[in-house]
């Protein structure tokens, strides 16, 4: 079994270690060996504070070639530690964790570090970059470019051909009509419906409805 720790002890740091448990259940593969976090000083009742094994500085002395999942739950939090780490510690690797209920299409394409949630379906050649953390029962469609660092959160929806930055985050139960461009640090807040194009930094609220005659 190849040993990994999880980045982050609060609750995606939780649902990153269930999607890990769920490839063991099918197949023994990997050595959970707890949690690291950015400062000891910051942890909280709502952290997994009993299986916390350090900060950056122990997982610097930990023999190269340990596997790392990033349990982040904010895109912006997610690329500034995963930079750090690339550049501090450059013997770590970061695979994708794809849970084994996940429906994977032909064709999709994907970089490093990227963690794929039970009940989540990826449409055929979509391509998406790095440490994208797609958590349980969304679904993208088809041909869906996705840059890296975004999150998308359980109920998300992205319509087919949707192009994405990075470090978008979709909350739960949003959707992302077909073939609209969302930019790069977008917020799609729970529930909104996105039928137009949304610029860098941009965050969208809501859904209108009207009769149609
Ligand atoms: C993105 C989000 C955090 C925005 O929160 P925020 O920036 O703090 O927004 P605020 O609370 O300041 O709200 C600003 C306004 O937008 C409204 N608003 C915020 N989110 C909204 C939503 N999803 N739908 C409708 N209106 C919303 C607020 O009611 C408020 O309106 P007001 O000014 O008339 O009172 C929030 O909308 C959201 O989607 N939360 C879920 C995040 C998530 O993914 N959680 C993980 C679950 S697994």
């Amino acid at each position: 079994m190849k040993p990994i720790v999880i980045y982050g002890a609060g609750g995606a740091g939780k649902v990153v270690k269930q999607f890990i448990l769920d490839i063991n259940s099918q197949q023994p593969q990997w050595d959970i060996l707890g949690y690291v976090v950015t400062d000891l000083a910051d942890l909280g009742p709502r952290d997994s504070v009993e299986e916390v094994l350090g900060d950056e500085e122990w997982l610097s002395r930990q023999p190269a070639g340990l596997s790392v999942a990033l349990g982040i739950g904010t895109p912006g939090i997610g690329k500034i530690i995963s930079e750090r780490l690339r550049t501090n510690i450059p013997g770590l690797q970061y695979p994708n964790i794809v849970d084994p209920n996940v429906i994977m299409s032909f064709g999709v394409k994907m970089g490093i570090g990227n963690l794929i949630g039970p009940w989540f379906i990826v449409g055929p050649e979509t391509t998406m970059g790095d440490f994208n953390f797609l958590n349980c029962s969304s679904v993208i469609g088809h041909d869906v470019r996705m840059g890296s660092y975004c999150v998308i959160n359980p109920g998300g929806s992205i319509g087919g051909g949707v192009e994405m930055g990075d470090s978008v985050l979709v909350a739960p139960n949003a959707s992302i009509m077909q073939y609209k461009k969302i930019g790069s640090e977008a917020t799609i807040t729970a529930g909104a419906v996105v039928n137009r194009d949304v610029p860098d930094g941009a965050s969208v609220v809501g859904i209108r409805v009207r009769m149609k005659l």
